[in-house]
């Protein structure tokens, strides 16, 4: 079987690490990859939102199967446009990908499947003066989010009316271009947050092991949303009886919603939830895998992981065996200096082979130079231990992480920090 993987990061990294031990031998490509994911796929120079020359690769390339890893390709209908090709295709529709694409077209599909999720209302750009009035109206904090795809930088949660409002002008001004055009406003959720990974074909769902991630850059969760600095799994805080609450009121009522509205939704359907006295309520979707979370969650699926993607891809997914390892993972990410913000790329990186004896080394942002592989992102490693408990799963990915150096190295120490505070140590 040949499998394409679409996208440049971690997530794609680990994605091909998962493909690269199944039992049936795939050959694999990757388009564009990186440093990482040249020793396992060939990597073709193809950019993950460049449509037409990724259905070409596919089809020149007689591919079986494509993975799409980001979330803009699958905006932009790239499986539609395999799919019409006849290329199985592990990814939701555009119609499908909308549940990502646009936060209020998922609050109103939530609304219609009776959902949990934050009250909320959506405002567009002309409709500046209402949206003022109910942000004043509205008890504090408040969230306001940029409706399309803002690559994680779309969320405001305002402590006071003051900030809100401004936030509200910078959205509604064209802060975010047409991602911001339209604003939705939500009731502030208290609770844990926890990400639900459920794989589908549309209509059966299998789930993967649930994840928590770190978005701040600074330790104690401080400092900037970044696109994740470390990630682990299982998240304790979801135990078996939340998970099954997750699958009555939340996948199975958007599934069916997706389908009512003519979705093709073949792939990974992210719930980010807050585990609230209420039980659990959805904070946001994604059409896709996370980055980070796809590094620990798919080293804990034992069962072949190209089957269950050509199963959820080719709507086979019912029936399926899928086994999830008892053991935990955690993924502590390496960044440059200046990162979120403005960084410097080209620095070499030492101590790679070193930091691989003792983790597994997943490249998010990196290049090769010669002999050397160079910084090439903001995120530029990510170093995932496993082990039978998370205490050893993290040893283990710190032990890497210390064997590895390049200038401006930066990362977080307490990742996990969260899942370690249910772990009762007598
Ligand atoms: N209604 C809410 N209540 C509390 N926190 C929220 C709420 N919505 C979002 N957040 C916080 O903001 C973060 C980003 O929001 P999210 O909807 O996931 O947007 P994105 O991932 O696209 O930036 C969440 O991970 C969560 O921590
Ligand atoms: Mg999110």
């Amino acid at each position: 079987m040949k499998v394409l993987v679409v996208g440049s990061g971690g997530r794609e990294h680990a994605l091909l690490l998962a493909l690269a031990r199944s039992p049936q031998r795939p050959t694999l490509l990757c388009a564009p990859g990186n440093a990482g994911t040249a020793p396992l796929a060939r990597n073709v120079p193809i950019a993950a939102d460049d449509i037409d020359g990724l259905v070409g690769l596919a089809q020149s390339e007689a591919v079986d199967l494509v993975v799409v890893g980001p979330e803009v390709p699958l905006v932009l209908g790239l499986a539609d446009r395999l799919r019409e090709a006849g290329i199985a295709t592990f990814g939701p529709d555009a119609r499908g990908a909308r549940i990502e694409g646009s936060k209020a077209y998922a609050n109103t599909l939530m609304d219609r499947a009776g959902v949990p999720t934050a009250r909320s209302r959506t405002f567009e750009a002309g409709d500046a003066e209402a949206a003022r009035g109910y942000v004043e109206a509205h008890a504090l904090p408040v969230v306001l989010k940029a409706d399309g795809l803002a690559a994680g930088k779309g969320v405001v949660i305002a402590e006071s009316t003051p900030e809100a409002l401004s936030a509200l002008d910078d959205m509604l001004g064209g802060q975010f271009g047409e991602a911001g055009a339209t604003v939705v406003i939500e009731d502030f959720l208290e609770g844990e947050e926890a990400s639900v990974f459920a794989v589908t074909d549309g209509e059966a769902v299998v789930f993967l092991a649930t994840a928590q991630d770190h978005k701040r850059i600074g330790e104690g969760d401080t400092g900037p949303n970044t696109g994740g600095m470390g990630a682990y799994a299982p998240a304790p805080a979801v135990t078996p009886e939340t998970l099954e609450q997750v699958r009555e009121r939340i996948v199975q009522p958007v599934l069916k919603a997706l389908r009512d509205e003519g979705a093709d939704y073949r792939g990974v359907l992210f719930c980010g939830l807050m585990l609230t006295d209420s039980g659990p309520q959805v904070i946001e979707f994604n059409c896709r895998f996370g980055d980070p979370e796809t590094q620990v969650i798919l080293p804990l699926l034992d069962s072949d992981p190209l089957d269950l993607l050509w199963r959820a891809a080719t709507h086979t997914l019912a029936g399926a065996e899928v086994a999830i390892s008892p053991e935990a993972a955690a993924c502590v990410v390496l960044a440059s200096a200046g990162y979120p913000g403005s960084y410097e790329k080209g620095k070499p990186i030492d101590g790679l082979d070193d930091a691989s004896g003792v983790a597994t080394v997943i490249h998010a942002g990196t290049r090769r130079e010669g002999d050397e592989v160079v910084t090439n992102g903001g995120r530029v490693l990510g170093v995932v231990g496993r082990g039978a408990t998370l205490v050893q799963a993290l040893g283990a990915a710190y032990e890497g992480v210390d064997l590895m150096t390049f200038e401006g190295k930066t990362f977080r120490r307490d990742i996990g920090r969260r899942g370690l505070a249910h772990v009762v140590d007598p």
